[in-house]
């Protein structure tokens, strides 16, 4: 067998047909998720649960094939292994304690704390690198320091992350010490999952986007940079996949900067822009709008003809530009696989 697609794509090799995998591919669109789910008791026990975890990260590929499994697990669950509490209010989504002060900061465990209570996820880990497919890649990942700090000070998702904005103004000394470790805690916690048998590491930075200028090299690049380095250090060659989503255009030039393998592109990026513009340093991942798998139809297999042609002279992972959502119908799932795969 040859080297997993998804792996060559990492490497910078354009291929004939793009690896493709979905953001939250295991999820509640898919019925079997939402049964094993019920059988774990809630979602953060499902995902503390190794045999289960591991389970709902096998029924996508199972299912549908994709060239990736991405681990089943939330990037909540390092503020959580700080000492943050933490938990899901059903409909609304995710609740913590939070972070303000630097009382507060101070009563955070140390960043190398983490393993004891994380353990359970490593396991998930080892279980899927035992099970997965030959062909099939094996995707660790963390919330990028930004993106967890907003939920870590806001106590919530907030529509403009004005908590964090605000503690970054008021307060910057609390603020860089909270981002400094959330970033040591995520190289920690990454080089565990490597350990386990990640074979590649996405980052996700969803609210990268609320970053302008300075403040976007201060917290979206710089920590980027600094885990991406420490990881390449600690285990040579693995490959990084950053999600700076809604970067506009300081995607360009991004993955030079942070010295990530791929970046991946949300749905708002022009496909033909992004080729130029992003793609000339290396493999990029996206970026079809996660609407189309609730409406289908000629309009998806359109526009997923449209993204694979635009991005076909370079390296490419086909993706969602986001999550696919609840509501979304597993058919079309299907539909976007075959247009991608038989052309
Ligand atoms: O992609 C995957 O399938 C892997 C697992 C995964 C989950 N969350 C499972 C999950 C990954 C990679 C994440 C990342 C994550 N979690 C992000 C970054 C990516 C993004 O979506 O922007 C963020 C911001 C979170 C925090 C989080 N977790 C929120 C805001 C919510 C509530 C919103 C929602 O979709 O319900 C979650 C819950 C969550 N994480 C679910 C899943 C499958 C739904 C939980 C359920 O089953 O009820």
């Amino acid at each position: 067998m040859g080297e997993k697609l998804l792996l060559r794509a990492l490497k910078g090799e354009t291929l004939p047909v793009p690896p493709v995998w979905m953001m939250r591919q295991a999820g509640r669109y898919l019925p079997e998720y939402r049964a094993t789910r019920a059988e774990a008791g809630d979602f953060l026990s499902l995902c503390y649960n190794p045999e289960l975890a591991a389970e709902v990260t096998l029924q996508p590929i199972r299912r549908y094939g994709f060239d990736a499994a991405i681990l089943f697990a939330d990037i909540l669950l390092v503020p959580q292994a700080l000492g943050a509490e933490l938990w899901f209010e059903t409909g609304e989504g995710p609740r913590l304690s939070t972070i303000t002060t630097s009382a507060e900061m101070d009563r955070l465990k140390p960043a190398d704390a983490i393993h004891d209570h994380l353990a359970p996820i490593y396991e998930t880990m080892r279980i899927l690198a035992r099970e997965l497919p030959a062909e099939t890649a094996l995707i660790g990942f963390a919330g990028a320091p930004w993106t967890v700090a907003t939920y870590m000070i806001a106590g919530r998702g907030t529509p403009d992350q004005g908590p964090a904005h605000r503690l970054m103004a008021e307060d910057r000394a609390t603020f860089d010490a909270l981002i400094g470790r959330i970033t040591d805690a995520t190289i920690e916690y990454l080089s565990a999952q490597i350990e386990a048998g990640a074979e590649v590491i996405k980052l996700f930075d969803s609210w990268a986007g609320s970053l302008k200028g300075e403040a976007f090299d201060a917290y979206a690049l710089e920590p980027a940079r600094k885990i991406i380095s420490a990881l390449k250090a600690r285990h040579p060659g693995i490959p990084v996949i950053a999600f700076p989503r809604e970067a506009g255009d300081r995607y360009i030039g991004f993955a030079r900067a942070t010295g990530a393998d791929c970046v991946a592109l949300d749905n708002s990026v022009d496909a033909q822009w992004a080729a130029r513009n992003v793609q000339v340093d290396g493999c990029v991942q996206g970026n079809l709008a996660p609407g189309h798998m609730i409406t289908g139809g000629q309009d998806l297999v359109d526009e997923t003809r449209r993204i694979v042609r635009a991005f076909a002279n370079g390296p490419h992972i086909f993706n969602l530009g986001h999550g696919i959502t609840p509501d979304a119908d597993p058919a079309n799932v299907e539909l976007m696989l075959q247009t991608i795969r038989e052309g």
